[in-house]
């Protein structure tokens, strides 16, 4: 499919979303927003007094909840993107991937964590498979972190896309994670590949 055709489809879709339209009306800076929303409703992640980091967190919706719902916790947000200010979150801009910026996260709370979520996903090229496989990789390594850095009664959360990575990173949080759940929020458009993925408890 041609760019222009791709994003004149996105500008409709936007258009026609109702998760869109309440997001702008309820002060979020994204539809996704919802997606977290619908994930703490049914598996109560988010709770009072924690230390919580979200990776891919431009523009800042999931951050914007977090903020709300999560009093006296200490957030740190992620993004290769800046991110406009939002109240008691600190973010760093850079890669993820960097360790360099992990060390930086580690430093900032000086303990291990107690919730992890990650939102991140490359930047869609239109070949769907191929964005899975670079959004697996990103999941993996949101995975590997959490393991190390959680708490034992810590909780990690991730987009995780159906595709070629999907099983490995299924079965490594079975092996690391006592609980694991897969869960399609509402709000995450159908014909995306995109799940994602509840993991509690370290082994
Ligand atoms: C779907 S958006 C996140 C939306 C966000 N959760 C919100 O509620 O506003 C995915 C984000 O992942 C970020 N991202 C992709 N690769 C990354 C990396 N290696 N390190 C940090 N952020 C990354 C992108 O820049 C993008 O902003």
């Amino acid at each position: 499919m041609k760019k222009n055709k791709i994003s004149k489809d996105w500008v409709n879709k936007q258009r026609r979303d109702i998760y869109v339209r309440k997001s702008k009306l309820e002060g979020y800076r994204s539809r996704a927003v919802y997606k977290l929303k619908e994930i703490d409703n049914k598996f109560k992640i988010i709770k009072n007094g924690i230390k919580i980091v979200d990776l891919g967190s431009a523009p800042g919706s999931w951050s914007q909840y977090l903020s709300e719902k999560s009093k006296n916790s200490m957030i740190m947000s992620i993004d290769l993107k800046e991110v406009v200010g939002i109240k008691n979150v600190n973010h760093l801009i850079g890669d993820f991937l960097d360790e360099q910026n992990q060390v930086k996260i580690n430093n900032f709370f000086c303990d291990k964590l107690d919730l992890v979520v990650s939102d991140m996903a490359v930047n869609t090229t239109g070949n769907k498979n191929l964005d899975a496989i670079s959004t697996g990789e990103l999941t993996i390594n949101a995975m590997k972190y959490s393991i190390k850095n959680l708490k034992k009664t810590g909780c990690f959360v991730s987009k995780i896309f159906m595709g070629s990575t999907f099983n490995e990173i299924v079965k490594n949080c079975k092996k690391n994670f006592k609980e694991v759940k897969i869960f399609k929020p509402p709000s995450s458009r159908k014909d995306s590949k995109e799940s994602f993925i509840i993991c509690k408890i370290i082994r």
